[in-house]
């Protein structure tokens, strides 16, 4: 009964977040109606087609965890948003990952062409960064910190450029565990982390309390794709939004086709346990930091 309650509660609080996210995102991205249309209506179509905004409720749950002043904390998340949109268009191009379907619809080049596609998520990626150099009450060197922060994270060094090349790379080599964790701590986990980090850093963080919530974010982003990986295997294409069985077919180097589910499944687990010992320092109020992690876990889509 007290695990149902607490389950429903976070349902609605991450509910909650989404349509904070949600309506933060649509003032910042032009409407449809801007000229040219079609590069809008691109953009949009992927970005409210139903995600989970799993990386600006990260963001502010950890800049909510530091306490301070935290005004205006969804616009930092929304440029975590439209990275990842981004990343996504470009992940299910046929150059990449070649899929039919994101988050319960057609994917973009699918509905836009490849071109408008592109250019769909060269404009989210972009807008990111515009958000971040705007973003209302922050100090001008918080907000360079910002730039840094998620520049780096979607970059060629150890972030998720890096993790998409070795991803792609990696459908012709041996699957190794070496291989295996640097693709994944690259290609979502350093964005995960950044999420936490950002939250923290806009909400002045103490170095020692930002290294603490960086292991967090490390662990629990780590988890994530492991996750992923599991749910490609074990839901359907109806569930998950996206094509299940994509990473067999394509070869991928996964926790599932290097250790096994059972074993992947458990050392999800040990992420999720991990996580929540670097957040002992904050005790309760790192309580929704925690659920956050528990839900990355026990997810099914
Ligand atoms: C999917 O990310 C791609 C990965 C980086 C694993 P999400 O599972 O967060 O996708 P959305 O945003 O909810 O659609
Ligand atoms: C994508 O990983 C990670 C990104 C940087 C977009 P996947 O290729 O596993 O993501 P899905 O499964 O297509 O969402
Ligand atoms: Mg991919
Ligand atoms: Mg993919
Ligand atoms: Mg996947």
């Amino acid at each position: 009964m007290m695990a149902k309650t607490q389950q429903s509660s976070l349902q609605e609080y991450l509910a909650d977040e989404v349509k904070i996210v949600d309506r933060a995102l649509d003032e910042w991205v032009p409407a449809e109606t801007v000229a040219p249309e079609s590069i809008h209506r691109a953009m949009r179509y992927s970005l409210f087609a139903g995600g989970k905004r799993i990386r600006p409720i990260l963001a502010i749950a950890a800049a909510r965890t530091i306490g301070g002043d935290t005004t205006g904390i969804e616009n930092a998340a929304c440029a975590l948003e439209l990275i990842h949109t981004y990343s996504l268009i470009h992940d299910d191009l046929p150059a990449l990952d070649n899929d039919d379907l994101r988050r319960g619809r057609p994917t973009c080049h699918k509905v836009f062409g490849e071109a408008l596609a592109v250019l769909a998520g060269d404009s989210l990626l972009t807008l990111a960064f515009e958000v971040l150099s705007r973003l209302p009450g922050v100090a001008a060197e918080r907000r360079i910190r910002l730039v840094e922060e998620l520049s780096r994270a979607a970059g060629t060094v150890g972030g998720m450029i890096a993790g998409q090349v070795h991803d792609i790379e990696g459908e012709r080599q041996t699957p190794t565990a070496l291989l295996l964790e640097s693709i994944h701590r690259a290609k979502t986990g350093a964005l995960l982390r950044a999420s936490v980090r950002m939250g923290a850093i806009y909400a002045g963080a103490s170095a020692a309390e930002l290294a603490a919530l960086s292991q967090y974010g490390e662990h629990a982003g780590l988890a994530f794709q492991i996750v992923d990986d599991v749910l490609d295997v074990e839901e359907s294409s109806e569930a998950l939004g996206k094509t299940a069985g994509k990473d067999q077919a394509q070869q991928k180097i996964t926790f599932p086709a290097v250790y096994g589910l059972e074993r992947s499944r458990q050392m999800a687990e040990d992420e999720r346990e991990a996580a929540h010992a670097a957040l002992s320092v904050f005790g309760d109020r790192a309580a929704r930091l925690r659920q956050i992690a528990d839900f990355i876990v026990k997810r099914k889509a």
